[in-house]
């Protein structure tokens, strides 16, 4: 069998399957949709951070104006948690609230207005409790204990060669102590679900990344076998891992209204709502310390973090494996020790968000990076090259580092592509002569693990469905969802090069539990990988099938015909991938096939952190150029550039979109994204407080693409959508750094630590 003609759809830049529909205004998110009788759901949370619960008067909520009823956790068919990994999190509160949003009760009502109006009429009699705000402070014998159990929720390890002792053999040693504030996904459409009573189960429809995520919750809250239960993701406006574990809890909530009342229940926060009580990224406090030899090759790690989950541990412990195996970034230690201390908190709710723990402690060792080139008297850069991971290395976790990783060529790449020694220098001598301007470029690198880490293992094997129909026409659905980054884009490519049918006659359904196996999440930037291969292995059987009726028609031996799109060739003429269906479908040939794929195993040492953590690894590296305001201390950040380990392109154009994404949201958070919490209590919960970058503060970007395939992926691809952020905060607050000769220890780098910086020079450890 012949590979066909190329170049064909995969590589080309082909249009966005969703693209109409969002541009045209006519996708429906969930608050678009309506169903007769619908009910509205709003929940009754708490607003302490710390408190137990001691009577509700609910007389109020039940008396208000189109009140259908209320529900507390008495009402639970099934049990009682709704914790993603451990099981410390009540659906509803029992007799305690550890955070301010804590959900107690729900009520259901005629209009989402009365729904939210009737629940701040709830009465509640709280007896408060000392809180924890303070992450490094939340084991010490003084605290208050937030569980039972007390408020460590995981320690996790890396001891790899001679570990801590190894460190004191170096000849030079730097030292930092690093802080990141909390990141809002910011994603335009808030979390929605809504749930509707559909034959003898549950019809549940919302915005999320991992419709098996809220089956599996939906299910043990109701106490309701899996096939009863389909869930379908709804067009999704922004995620960015703020989908991942969250929407369990959305759904859960609309479906037990639902179940009750046997009608529709819809549940869509409002933004402030949304912000105080879904997941943030998590706040992290980092000690690092370094050695190396005095001609600057690496020696040792001794890392310490701690990773504030907050109320309840959710998908705390996986985001704080990814920082724990990756503290050292994208190099090579012989000797590394870190600590890694999830603990709770009455602070906001970590979760998931794009880079997933990496960009915390890539903040922290880029940093270092920068500080030990000082120390050595050495150029960052060629620090930085003489330590690169790169194929059969050891990673700190002891695994030798799979092809593809490219990471000298992403570096050198970057290099040329921002022309980065002649910027600096020019920085440099701009600053000379200017006092109220003053101009900066830093550079930062990353290696992100492309797919789950080795203790979520069982979730990765992915399925897909193709359905060719007999009009030549194909439906795709894959367990992988559509974030806005473009994987119905992806498999309706892989399925099209595949069958060779014509790209614009492939459809991807909305992702549908009752239609394809059990996938996992759509995170970890694994879905081009998992759901790709899964794709790619569906429409290769139907190919086979394709080929024998091509063959028999075209009168050839089916290793004769190529396959073009939309066509199959052979030297006895053409045959239109139409009219190839047409005929299969006359003779029965079966027109549908499913696929799947799992990576190898991935065998891992919990205890000392050894082991295969990731299954292949995408490096990346950004470099900002940034003019810093001496009289605001406000940073506007001039170009970016991006260099990106991306297997192989399957879009070059979409790929190019989510690398500027990827961008403009790392930015964002380096510079003005600062969440304000006040024991528990979140300050700025809008947008007109909390500042993501608009359309004016996007600077010039430019990317370009390192292509060496990666062996298991689809032709080659490896995941991009995280990596397009994770070095890119370091990169801008080097580059601020680097304009006011500082080096910051903190995200982000508001103005106010400018300002600090430039004339209150006493005052350093004060960000
Ligand atoms: Mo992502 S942060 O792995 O949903």
């Amino acid at each position: 069998m012949t590979e066909g003609i190329r170049p064909n759809v995969v590589g080309r830049s082909v249009e966005r399957v969703d693209v109409r529909m969002k541009v045209a205004g006519t996708a429906r998110y969930v608050d678009d949709l309506t169903l007769p009788g619908m009910v509205h759901v709003a929940v009754v949370t708490s607003d302490r951070p710390h408190a137990e619960l001691r009577a509700v008067n609910w007389d109020g909520v039940k008396n208000a104006e189109g009140v259908l009823a209320v529900f507390t956790h008495q009402d639970i068919p099934g049990v009682n948690q709704i914790g993603c990994v451990l099981e410390d999190q009540p659906f509803l509160a029992i007799d305690k609230v550890r955070f301010v949003g804590d959900r107690i009760a729900l009520v259901a009502a005629n209009t989402a207005q009365q729904a939210r109006h009737a629940a701040s009429l709830a009465e509640i009699d709280y007896v408060e409790l000392p809180g924890v705000f303070e992450a490094t402070q939340s084991m010490n014998e003084s605290s208050p204990s937030i569980h039972s159990g007390g408020n460590l929720v995981s320690h996790l390890k890396v001891r790899h060669g001679g570990g801590k002792g190894a460190i004191e053999n170096s000849a030079v040693v730097v030292e930092g102590r690093f802080r990141v504030n909390y990141q809002e996904h910011a994603y335009l459409e808030p979390q929605g679900v809504m749930a509707a009573p559909s034959g003898d189960g549950l019809h549940i429809q919302g915005s999320m990344q991992a419709p098996f995520y809220v089956l599996s919750s939906v299910s043990r809250v109701l106490g309701m076998p899996h096939h009863r239960i389909r869930v379908e993701q709804t067009v999704t406006g922004g995620a960015f891992g703020g989908k991942e574990d969250y929407p369990s809890e959305v759904a859960a909530c609309a479906a037990l209204v639902a179940w009750h009342l046997g009608r529709p229940a819809k549940l869509v926060y409002t933004r402030p709502e949304d912000m105080q009580i879904s997941t943030k990224r998590h706040r992290m406090s980092m000690r690092y310390r370094v050695g190396a030899s005095s001609d600057g090759a690496l020696n040792a790690l001794d890392v310490t973090l701690h990773v504030d989950a907050g109320g309840y541990a959710g998908l705390s412990t996986v985001v704080a494996e990814r920082a724990n195996t990756t503290a050292g970034g994208p190099y090579r230690f012989p000797n590394a020790h870190v600590d890694t201390w999830v603990v709770y908190t009455n602070n906001l709710f970590g979760g998931a968000y794009r880079g997933f723990g990496n960009p915390q402690v890539t903040f922290a060792i880029e940093t270092m990076m920068d500080r030990l080139a000082e120390a050595l008297k050495m150029d960052p850069v060629e620090l930085r090259r003489k330590n690169l991971l790169t194929v059969g290395d050891l990673s700190i976790t002891g695994q030798p580092i799979p092809p593809s990783a490219p990471s000298k060529e992403i570096l050198d790449r970057l290099l040329e592509l921002s022309g980065y020694r002649t910027i600096r220098q020019e920085a440099e001598e701009f600053n000379r002569g200017s006092r109220w301007k003053r101009r900066g470029v830093g550079l930062a690198l990353s290696m992100y693990g492309c797919c789950l880490h080795a203790g979520g293992q069982r979730y990765e094997g992915s399925g897909a469905l193709v359905q060719v129909r007999g009009d030549g026409t194909v439906e795709v659905s894959i367990g992988g969802t559509e974030l806005g980054q473009g994987a119905f884009t992806m498999a309706a490519q892989i399925a099209s090069e595949v069958l060779g049918a014509p790209y614009k006659s492939v459809r991807v359904l909305p992702t549908d539990t009752s239609r394809v196996q059990d996938s996992g999440p759509t995170v970890a930037s694994r879905t081009t990988v998992m759901s790709g291969n899964a794709v790619r292995a569906a429409a290769t059987r139907l190919r086979i099938r394709f080929l024998a009726v091509a063959a028999d028609i075209l009168g050839t031996s089916a290793n004769e015909i190529q396959i073009a799109e939309g066509v199959y060739r052979s030297e006895g003429g053409d045959l239109p991938f139409e009219e190839l269906c047409a005929e299969a479908s006359h003779r029965n040939v079966d027109l549908g096939a499913s696929g799947w794929y799992a990576p190898p195993p991935k065998p891992f040492d919990k205890e000392t952190g050894q082991g295969t953590a990731y299954s292949v690894y995408a490096f990346t590296g950004h470099v900002a150029e940034v003019e810093v305001d001496a009289m605001s201390g406000l940073t506007k950040v001039r170009r970016l550039f991006a260099a990106h380990d991306v297997g192989k392109a399957i879009n070059p154009a979409m790929l190019e979109a989510q690398a500027q994404g990827g961008m403009v949201q790392g930015m964002g958070w380096a510079l003005t994204e600062d969440l304000k919490v006040h024991e528990g209590r979140c300050l700025n919960p809008g947008f007109s407080d909390y500042l993501i970058p608009g359309a004016l503060d996007t600077p010039l970007m430019e990317v370009v693409f390192v292509e060496d395939p990666y062996p298991d992926g689809p032709y080659g691809a490896k995941g991009v959508g995280e990596p397009t952020l994770i070095s890119v905060p370091t990169a801008v607050a080097l580059a601020v750094g680097h304009a006011c000769e500082r080096q910051a220890e903190a995200l982000p780098v508001t103005a106010e630590t400018v300002l600090r910086w430039l004339y209150d020079r006493k005052e350093d450890s004060g960000q």
